[in-house]
């Protein structure tokens, strides 16, 4: 497969859809990058890379964080003993990410990982397991992505810590079940400062690279069995895009997740890890351009999981 000739057909396909949608702006801080940016990159299950546009621009990886936050907290509990799995669920919400109303008809557990009140019970998790979630994580990606300058977004996470009622509120609600472990202050901020990390395409690529090779990490050790990794693919599939998965998977049918900065990771098992980036949103929270790319990229190249 010439990966890069892929790219350049499915980036000049994507083209008329960049600064369609809006860029975020309900975190103040996020609404200052450009909306004309488009990059796209894949990683090979060898590591090798190919990128075409702002492949290697850093963005902030908001909700992307939340596949590596699950699976740093699975891979440290193998499976079977650690109760994350009573803690949250594995169905699609079919609401928006940021919604309340779930979490009193179910008691306090998030319907997935992958929505806002998920992602915050992992999180909670991994700083019990780690005593220091956000930074366990930035280490992590460094490691995997191969980028030791990786860093947190102190504007970012200050902003959306100053916008952040609606995350507090769904962390108190489910404390209030008995669902976190951790003091809701200390969550959230955790929280705040995973999603404000910047990375490129080029490094989640790369970083996501154990979610194709069936858990193996970059320098070959594993942090996940393979069953854990297919289990993390499945979810992202089924809610990793939130209120959109069912057509995402309709027009992808790839494992992937997205985050309100304008990226997506998607997962080819086997093969390769894709990310896109661009930062017009649509309604649910997901990059225009960033699905009209993967949608064409699956197309040309016949690689969906179906
Ligand atoms: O908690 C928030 O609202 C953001 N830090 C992350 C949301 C997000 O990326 C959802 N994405 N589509």
């Amino acid at each position: 497969m010439d990966y890069q000739a892929v790219l350049e057909e499915v980036a000049a396909h994507a083209r008329p859809f960049v600064r369609q949608g809006r860029v975020a702006d309900y975190i103040p801080a996020l609404e200052r990058v450009p909306a004309d940016r488009f990059g796209i990159a894949v990683a090979d299950i060898h590591g090798e890379v190919y990128g075409v546009g702002d492949w290697e621009v850093p963005f902030s990886v908001q909700s992307i964080s939340k596949a590596f936050s699950l699976a740093l907290v699975m891979g440290q509990s193998h499976d079977g003993h650690d109760d994350i799995w009573r803690r949250v669920g594995r169905e699609p919400s079919g609401t928006p990410f940021n919604s309340l109303v779930q979490l009193e008809a179910e008691d306090g557990i998030p319907r997935n990982p992958f929505i806002n009140a998920g992602a915050l019970v992992v999180t909670d998790r991994l700083q019990t397991l780690t005593g220091d979630a956000s930074t366990s994580m930035l280490h992590f990606l460094r490691e995997e992505s191969g980028n030791p300058d990786l860093a947190f977004d102190q504007a970012v996470a200050d902003s959306e810590a100053e916008h952040g009622d609606r995350n507090a509120a769904l962390a108190h609600f489910m404390a209030s079940f008995g669902n976190l472990e951790n003091p809701v202050p200390s969550v959230i901020e955790h929280y705040f400062w995973q999603c404000s990390i910047e990375m490129s395409c080029r490094d989640l690529a790369v970083a996501g690279g154990f979610l194709a090779r069936h858990g193996l990490r970059a320098d070959g050790s594993r942090l996940l069995e393979a069953r854990e990794a297919k289990r993390i693919n499945a979810v992202m599939l089924t809610c990793g895009t939130y209120d959109a998965a069912g057509e995402f998977a309709y027009r992808v049918g790839l494992p992937a997740k997205s985050g309100v900065g304008g990226g997506i990771i998607a997962v080819i098992p086997g093969r390769c890890t894709l990310c896109v980036w661009s930062p017009g949103l649509d309604a649910r929270g997901n990059s225009v351009a960033g699905a009209a790319a993967l949608d064409h990229f699956t197309t040309l190249t016949g690689w969906s999981v179906f």
